[in-house]
């Protein structure tokens, strides 16, 4: 459990009650070289209050109960869009379309979002998924061994979405660094800077491309319609940045707790090499057990939530983790039961903002793992090798050494 301030004798805003503080970084939460979700468990201790607050990061709510984190997500006419990092300072200068915006604005924009990523079109780049799969995996193949994420998961759905977007490889590296600094920063820089400069990179592709016949998915944003008309420059900048950033980090983190769970629990991957049709229900529950966002909401009026009075600007983190491994809604939430009769999850999120990008994720999802199972049955953890881990906006596996026979 983490550390109680009370007796700290920190300034606390007046609708603060003492008992509701805890030491809480949400970019570096305690103990999270042991694991990420294990880390973020903490605050689901016997003892620990359904909403708390900590002083890190400007000072933010945390609701910890898998019901309150569903009902911020679904909630937004009490929890707004506005502010959806922390701390505040920084979260309240993105203007990111459509994350930064609530409904009934919101909508117009999620429907130019969805048609580029419906079943449909998901279909028409399943093949470019597995060849990329294939082609990371089988330079590897005879080598006994490797670190899954520097050679394997931190390449895949970059290399996807770059071709996706049609993307020159020079550029690669550094949108993958301004992604990573946004979702996990390192002190380099600040969150504005950082949103600036990927907006400068961005604000190029899209000034190509504007008005310019293409089929790209950038292109197919850049020169969609909202409301009618054409986007604007600024606008078309806000919804590629975002884009960008909501769709490398997460399937690469994502399919690094997949391969852990693999490589440490035999039986689990016995089955799906003997079975490849339960793949995607295996999927399915991986997402549950291994949520890996964070997100941000304003407080849009005074009101009682979770036993506290929270005030008009107020500023909350919900983690989808606090939802999938809650065992008021699961039963044995830490264990990957593949017989599990329904993995309900909130890892794409909920509500309006629910992650427009699932079809496409569960795509790349699926088909990576059927192309490793296929060609490398049999891995494990590298004897002496060390699993790292990061917290985040986005929670992260850095590093994961496998081996397996030649
Ligand atoms: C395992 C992979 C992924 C996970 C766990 C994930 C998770 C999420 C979550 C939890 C949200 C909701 C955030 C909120 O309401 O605060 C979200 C939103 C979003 N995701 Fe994903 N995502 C994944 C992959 C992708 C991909 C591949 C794309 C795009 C190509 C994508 C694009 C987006 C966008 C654009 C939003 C914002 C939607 C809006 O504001 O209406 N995501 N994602």
């Amino acid at each position: 459990m983490p550390a109680m301030l009370a007796e700290l004798k920190i300034d606390l805003p007046e609708n603060v009650p003492a008992d509701r503080v805890v030491d809480w970084n949400v970019y570096a939460p305690p103990h999270v070289e042991s694991g990420f979700q294990e880390a973020w468990l903490a605050l689901q201790a016997p003892d620990m209050p359904e909403m708390v607050w900590t002083p890190k990061n400007g000072g933010h709510w945390i609701p910890t109960t898998a019901e309150l984190v569903l009902a911020v997500f679904e909630d937004h006419e009490r929890f707004s869009n506005r502010v959806y990092a922390v701390p505040k300072e920084g979260g309240e200068k993105q203007n990111m379309i459509p994350i930064n915006i609530d409904p009934p604005e919101h909508h117009p924009w999620r429907i130019l979002l969805n048609s580029n990523l419906t079943p449909r079109e998901v279909r028409k780049v399943e093949g470019l998924v597995r060849q990329t799969a294939i082609e990371l995996i089988e330079p590897i193949q005879h080598d006994g061994q490797c670190d899954f994420v520097e050679m394997v998961s931190s390449q895949f759905p970059l290399r996807i979405f770059t071709r996706i977007v049609d993307l020159a490889g020079e550029r690669v590296p550094r949108f993958k660094w301004l992604v990573e600094q946004f979702t996990r920063p390192d002190g380099t820089q600040t969150m504005e800077e950082t949103f600036t400069a990927l907006k400068e990179e961005i604000a190029t592709i899209v000034d190509v491309r504007m008005g310019k016949d293409g089929d790209d998915m950038f292109s197919k944003l850049i020169n969609g319609e909202v409301h009618g008309r054409n986007l604007l420059r600024e606008e078309a900048i806000q919804m590629c940045a975002l884009v960008m950033i909501a769709g490398l980090d997460t399937v690469q983190n994502f399919l690094g707790f997949a391969m852990w769970h693999l490589a440490t629990h035999p039986q689990d991957r016995a089955k799906l090499v003997a079975e490849k049709s339960a793949i995607p229900g295996a999927v399915e529950e991986l997402l549950r057990r291994f949520p890996i966002v964070m997100s941000g909401r304003e407080v849009r009026k005074d009101f009682k939530f979770g036993g506290v009075q929270l005030k008009k600007g107020d500023v909350l983190v919900a983690s989808t983790v606090l939802h999938g491994l809650d065992q008021r809604m699961h039963d044995a939430p830490m264990e990957v039961d593949f017989e599990r009769k329904r993995s309900v999850h909130m890892t794409f999120g909920a509500g309006p903002h629910m992650c427009p990008g699932a079809n496409l994720a569960r795509s790349e999802l699926r088909i990576a793992l059927e192309e490793w199972l296929e060609r490398i049955p049999e891995f494990a953890l590298a004897p002496g090798g060390k699993v790292t881990f990061s917290g985040g906006l986005t929670g992260s596996l850095e590093s994961l050494p496998l081996v397996w026979p030649i």
